[in-house]
């Protein structure tokens, strides 16, 4: 069973490799997005090496100027998919989108180096990689992060990659929607309107892209002119450990700079965290820059930031949490509190489970010494992927197949699951 599983997982990643990158599934996401790839390569490493690094490198050779690393790269036309490169106008040599994804490459690099066969291509692969992902951690923190309080912030919803999470809605409430163009979504073709975004979402994810657009893409005016600024701590853990996993192999090249500098963003950022707990909840929430407060809202992203290294006590309660979960749900981590009436079972970033949030929080709980806990969310993930085959999300209490099928990350992390 194990192996079968494994053979259609490395299936599947072929099935919808490219060349040079892999499109998350057929269809619904026609090109390269920037979290999925990174976590891809990390399937990708159990079949073809070298096919894994060429992964994150394609992604990099489109990083801007200014250190970002595009949440979408339009490789090929296609109008399958809305908004597509007319509407991010970003001026990019090959069309991209103009904002960024979870910062997951330090970690998916160092991975990649750690456990790699051929060595000496690792070595190189990495050198290389080394200082564009740096780049890119100083942007985050330079540009998103303008008081300097150690935590960056997103400021369009899927920079979170939790596209419609019941985090945003007290923050998308003030989002206007006047003056957007008529357009017509894309994604309701492919899969079920009820497990998408509404359409007040989408007319405010265009607003803010239209506003950005119209500053010229400029990422020194961006954030203190976007009316949604929101610090979310599933999107900080990751970038927190990303910064840790790159100033371990900086060091490990021989780079003190950025060595030290990841470290630093690293330690500042997991101090600035603890403003973000919130012990009613036995995890962290997310905060409005734009009112100074915390949102109350119990979603995954606050689970997530156990893939930073947070202090043992923190962990432990996450711990709990999920164990929590595991006696409301029938299958963990659903991406929302299912106690909370907000919660939508089949709706997106609603309530459904994804398998790459799953393995990360999943990694964060062993490496904090919770093994029980990632057990338990290995194991659901894997029941799911038995009953309910490769989907882009699930129902975590049906087990239910939504979104897309045959989906590349799930594939990935099936692989990282079975294999590690
Ligand atoms: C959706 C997800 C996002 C992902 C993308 C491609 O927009 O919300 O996280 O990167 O699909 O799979």
């Amino acid at each position: 069973m194990t192996d079968e599983l494994a053979e259609r997982a490395i299936a599947i990643l072929r099935e919808n490799d490219r060349g040079i990158y892999t499109v998350p599934t057929k269809g619904l996401y026609p090109f390269q997005w920037n979290w999925d790839s990174c976590l891809t390569a990390l399937g990708q490493r159990h079949f073809d090496e070298a096919r894994a690094w060429t992964e994150i490198e394609t992604l990099f050779a489109h990083q801007w100027p200014d250190g970002m690393v595009p949440h979408i790269v339009f490789h090929v036309y296609d109008d399958g998919y809305f908004p597509g490169p007319e509407v991010w106008s970003t001026g990019r040599p090959v069309a991209t989108s103009g904002i960024t994804q979870p910062a997951v490459a330090g970690f998916a690099v160092r991975r990649l180096w750690e456990r790699a066969t051929d060595r000496a291509a690792a070595d190189a692969r990495a050198r290389a990689l080394l200082p564009k992902v740096a780049a890119w951690h100083r942007w985050f923190f330079s540009h998103r992060d303008p008081g300097g309080e150690g935590l960056a912030a997103i400021l369009h919803p899927w920079e979170a990659g939790r596209d419609n999470s019941i985090d945003w809605d007290e923050a998308f409430d003030r989002v206007p929607t006047d003056g957007i163009a008529p357009y017509t979504r894309r994604d309701t073709q492919h899969a079920n309107p009820a497990h998408r975004p509404t359409k007040a979402q989408y007319d405010r994810y265009l607003w803010l892209v239209e506003h950005f657009r119209g500053l010229g893409w400029d990422n020194a005016k961006l954030h203190d002119a976007s009316p949604f600024q929101v610090v979310d701590p599933g999107f900080n853990g990751i970038l927190l450990r990303a910064c840790a996993d790159l100033a371990a192999l900086a060091g490990a090249l021989g780079d003190t700079g950025i060595a030290d500098e990841n470290r630093a963003f690293a330690e500042r950022g997991l101090a600035a965290m603890e403003g973000l707990w919130s012990d009613a909840h036995g995890q962290y929430l997310c905060r409005d820059r734009t009112t100074g407060r915390l949102i109350d809202s119990a979603s995954s992203g606050g689970l997530l930031a156990a893939f930073a290294a947070i202090p043992a006590a923190r962990a432990g309660a996450i711990a709990g949490t999920v164990a929590r979960l595991g006696r409301e749900a029938r299958y963990i981590v659903p991406s929302h509190d299912p106690a909370d009436p907000r919660f939508e079972p089949a709706r997106y970033w609603r309530g459904p489970v994804w398998l790459v949030v799953n393995y990360m929080i999943a990694d964060g709980l062993r490496v904090a010494g919770q093994p029980a806990a990632a057990d338990a969310i290995t194991a659901s993930s894997l029941d799911l992927i038995r009953e309910s085959g490769f989907a882009e999300y699930y129902d975590p209490m049906t087990g239910e197949p939504l979104g897309g099928s045959t989906f590349t990350w799930t594939a990935a992390m099936v692989l990282e699951f079975l294999k590690g």
